[in-house]
């Protein structure tokens, strides 16, 4: 009993996990120029993490400013707050507790749990060996730190080439419900197909390939050490680690809404594709191009169906079909929670951001490539609690298999 307890506190200490005590998180909501600059240069000055938009280069008039501080600048925090005349409220009162209370930390695999990548690596095992002729899976590469990245293909057997989905959960390592969302996909793939017809119709027609984790290794990094990592894992020059890979594809690469500095959230990397994982993706969409008719990838948090583009306020050739598409699939998720949604192009929803999946896939010819930012809009933020898992994995299925069956009837 006392060698347990001896060396459960070893892998205690060892695991050196970051700890959020007191850390709160601010919403900030800047109307004016100057608050605006006043963000910017606290930024500068102390350390603050960035939950929405994710860097200080994205602040703009207007948007909600979500905002984490650490404990120790709390006090200059509120004093620049209240000499800056800016409205602001409290999103989070203690980080640390809303980490404890958003679920406790799974011992086996469970649909509505946060799974560590562990679980969810002999998940994949298990799903394929029990659905042995619908699905399949394929490691398309290793990370940075060499884990595996395996790609589920879910569809019935063809003798010929069928069209495909894409989708990719966890390029951003702390947005958890994300690779949630991608497992519950596959589960209700593979119960639903041979009773649902529109599910059977789908995987009887075309291949959907699920990515559950892009980013490996920040996926078990926010496990394991920081839950509040976002980039890759990779060694940068200097001591800041990670790239984002949401702004290391080639599409307008670096030229907006993304920083060149290593230690920001949205480092773009040294080159378009520098990350192992981003090529790996690239690489196998590129080798599928012929047949990949749609491309999603999903995130949290803000509540958002985009589409391309982001590096650019111009519109994309698709932009009337595809905003007709996201404003069907966001009716369709709506239906079942009243769940509201935004929807529209990147850069002028949101924010201007080259570099990102979305926009490169549908550069390359994948017409219907849709970014999902899912559950909530700030009250937990990506601290989702577990009991959100299910309610919004199934209203986010309404809204993936809407965007499905249009595919599917207008293959191109
Ligand atoms: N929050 C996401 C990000 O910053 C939005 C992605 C939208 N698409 C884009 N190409 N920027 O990565
Ligand atoms: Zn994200």
């Amino acid at each position: 009993m006392k060698a347990l307890l001896f060396f459960g506190l070893v892998a205690i200490a060892l695991a050196d996990v970051t700890r959020f005590e007191g850390e709160k998180v601010f919403r900030l909501k800047p109307v004016l120029d100057e608050h605006v600059t006043f963000i910017k240069d606290m930024a500068k000055d102390i350390t603050v993490d960035f939950w929405s938009p994710e860097s200080p280069e994205l602040v703009a008039t207007n948007i909600d400013v979500d905002i984490r501080v650490p404990a120790m600048y709390l006090d200059i925090v509120y004093t620049r707050l209240q000499q800056s005349e800016m409205e602001y409220k409290v999103l989070i009162e203690d980080v640390q507790a809303a980490i404890d209370e958003s679920g406790p930390a799974p011992r086996a695999h469970s649909y509505i749990k946060y799974n560590t990548l562990a679980d969810i690596q002999t998940w994949i095992d298990t799903v394929v060996s029990a659905n042995a002729g619908l699905v399949s899976k394929q490691v398309i590469g290793n990370s940075y730190e060499g884990r595996p990245m395996t790609v589920i293909k879910i569809g019935k057997a063809s003798s010929s080439a069928k069209p495909a989905i894409f989708m990719d959960c966890g390029i951003h390592a702390r947005e958890w419900i994300s690779p949630a969302f991608c497992q519950w996909f596959v589960k209700e793939a593979v119960e639903t197909y041979g009773s649902d017809s529109a599910m059977t119709s789908l995987l009887d027609q075309m291949d959907v390939y699920v990515l559950p984790v892009f980013n490996v290794d920040g996926y078990d990094y926010t496990h394991k050490s920081d839950r509040m990592w976002r980039k890759t894992r990779s060694k940068n020059s200097g001591s800041c680690v990670g790239t984002d890979p949401n702004r290391n594809f080639n599409a307008g690469w670096c030229t907006i809404g993304a920083s060149s500095n290593p230690c920001s959230d949205t480092y773009c990397g040294s080159v378009p594709e520098s990350e192992i994982e981003v090529k790996n993706v690239a690489n196998f969409i590129r080798n599928k191009k012929s047949v990949i008719k749609a491309y999603l990838t999903i995130h949290s948090y803000s509540q958002l169906l985009l589409f391309p583009y982001s590096y650019t306020y111009d519109l994309a050739p698709d932009h009337t079909e595809l905003l007709q598409l996201a404003e069907g699939a966001s009716a369709a998720l709506r239906s079942l929670h009243n769940t509201r949604y935004t929807s529209g192009p990147g850069a002028a929803t949101i924010y201007p951001a080259a570099g990102g999946s979305d926009d490169w896939a549908y550069d390359l010819g994948v017409k219907y490539s849709f970014t999902f930012e899912l559950r909530d809009t700030g009250r937990y933020g990506f601290l989702l609690p577990t009991t959100q898992i299910q309610p919004t994995c199934e209203e986010t299925m309404l809204a993936v298999k809407y965007i499905a069956a249009y595919v599917q009837k207008n293959l191109y």
